[in-house]
Parts: C-alpha cells; structure tokens; sequence
C-alpha cells in the first residue's frame, strides 16, 4: 500500500514523548506517534518492547507520567477508559476478549454498553452484521463455539459498534493460521477503505502487517526506533534484518 494521508494534514491521534511504567521504572521512554484520518497504522517491535504498554497509556489503562495524547484536537491524556470510549477510540486488546456464553448479537451489543438507546443499538447490529457477512449469518450462534478467525471479527465488529473514529488493535491476528491472518489484514484493509476507519495496530506479523498499512513505527525498549511507510520499513535493511526474517 501507498502514502496517504487523505489530503488531511492534521493528526487523529498524536501521542507525543510518552512516559510510562509499571513501577519506577519507565518502561516507555519517550514514544511518539501520530496516525493521521484515513490511515492504517502499523507498530512492531519485539517481544517487550512496550508496544501493548503504549496502548494502555493512550487508553488510560496505565498512568502517564509525562507526555501528552492528543485525540482529535483534545488533549486526552490520562483520561478514564470509559471517557476515551466516548470520545471515539475503541479498543480491541491483545488478549482475547469475546464473551462465549453470549451469541453473536449478544456480543454486538456489548460494544454498546454506554448507549441507552434501543433503537439505534438494533441499528448499528445490522450495520455491523452487513459489514460482516460471515458474522451476519451466525448472529444466533454462541461466540465460543465459531472459529478463531470469526472470532476476531466479531471483536472487531463490536469496536466498531459505538462509531469510533479510531480503532485500536493489539496483534489481530495472533493464534490464527496464515489464511485466517491473511482474511483479517484483508477485512482491515476493506473497512479502511469502505468505512474510511482508521487503524492502529500491533502486529508480530510484521510483514504482513506492513504490508496492509499505510505507515508504521518500530519500537525497541520503550523508544522508537524506525518509522516511514510500509513499504519503506519492508524495505529499509535494518528493518529486513532484525524484524521481517532478512
Ligand atoms: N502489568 C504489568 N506489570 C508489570 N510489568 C509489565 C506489565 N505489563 C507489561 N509489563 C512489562 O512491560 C514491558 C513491555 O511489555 P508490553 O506488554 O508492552 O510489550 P509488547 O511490546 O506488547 O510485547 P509482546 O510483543 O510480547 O506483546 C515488558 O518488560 C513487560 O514485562
Ligand atoms: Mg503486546
């Protein structure tokens, strides 16, 4: 995939010189990152590397002891998870987080746990099952009992019950096979481009990963290391060597 940034200039999301850690230590030190309207972007690194931590700061999860997340053109840093939902970023982390005792449906309108609404709850159902025909046809059926791969839609889908404006994906296609990895980059990239949603992602498949995004960073012991295109990070030696199998 290309550069683009729709022609828009001003970031979505801008995380500037994040500091944060579990204990006194700052496991991030100084992570920066933007991701523009209309964008997919994609954030590898190592195992470690702090990449769920940045996720958990810009989510208010996890305290942010210096650094500011600006969303939208508000400053939302160290806002409440909940406060974050209403502002249009949804959340779909890294471990798994389907309720399987629950139907399809059921799990839809978990999205929408903040809206009272009833009418525009079954709304945005069918809007999301029409995004997701696979979903669509299993509406019935117990979440637990689908495929991974269905899974996964379904989180997502449920991300994007509320509207966001921004999505957060912690490794979507981890535990899948390589078919069923494939299929999500591709929903990632149709919805992008159907929906116009932006995305920022982790991803340990890494070429994969960059390779349906439209930029990327690569973070390193809390820092940031690389950053450019997707296909400049796939391109870039450094990059080959240490993340994407030389
Ligand atoms: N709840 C926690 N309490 C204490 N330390 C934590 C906690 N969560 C993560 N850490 C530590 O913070 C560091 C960064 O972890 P993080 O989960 O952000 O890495 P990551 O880049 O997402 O790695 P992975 O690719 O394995 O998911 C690690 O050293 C980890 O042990
Ligand atoms: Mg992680």
């Amino acid at each position: 995939m290309s550069t683009q940034t729709n022609g828009n200039n001003k970031p979505l999301l801008e995380a500037k010189d994040i500091y944060a850690g579990y204990t006194d230590f700052d496991i991030l030190q100084g992570v920066s990152l933007e991701v523009y309207p209309g964008e997919i972007v994609c954030v590898i690194g190592p195992n470690g590397a702090g990449k769920s931590t940045v996720f958990k700061t810009i989510y208010g999860f996890l305290k942010i002891r210096k650094g500011t997340v600006i969303f939208d053109g508000q400053e939302i840093t160290n806002k409440r998870p909940q406060q974050i939902l209403r502002a249009g970023i949804s959340n779909v982390p890294q471990l798994r987080s389907i309720f399987p005792q629950m139907t399809v449906k059921e799990n839809l309108e978990m999205g929408m746990y903040i809206e009272k609404d009833k009418k525009r709850i079954a709304e945005r159902i069918e809007y999301v099952l029409g995004l997701f025909p696979r979903l669509a046809e299993r509406r019935a059926q117990m979440a637990g009992t689908m495929s991974g791969g269905e899974q996964r839609m379904l989180e997502i889908g449920r991300a994007l019950m509320l509207e966001p404006k921004l999505i957060l994906m912690d490794e979507p296609s981890a535990g899948l096979a390589p078919l069923i990895t494939r299929m999500i980059f591709e929903n990632v990239e149709r919805l992008n481009k159907e929906i116009g949603l932006t995305v920022l992602m982790i991803e340990q498949n890494a070429r994969q990963g960059l390779e349906a995004s439209h930029r990327g960073y690569v973070l390193e012991l809390g820092q940031n290391s690389y950053q450019g295109t997707g296909q400049e990070l796939i391109n870039n030696a450094e990059v080959r060597r240490a993340f994407l199998g030389g």
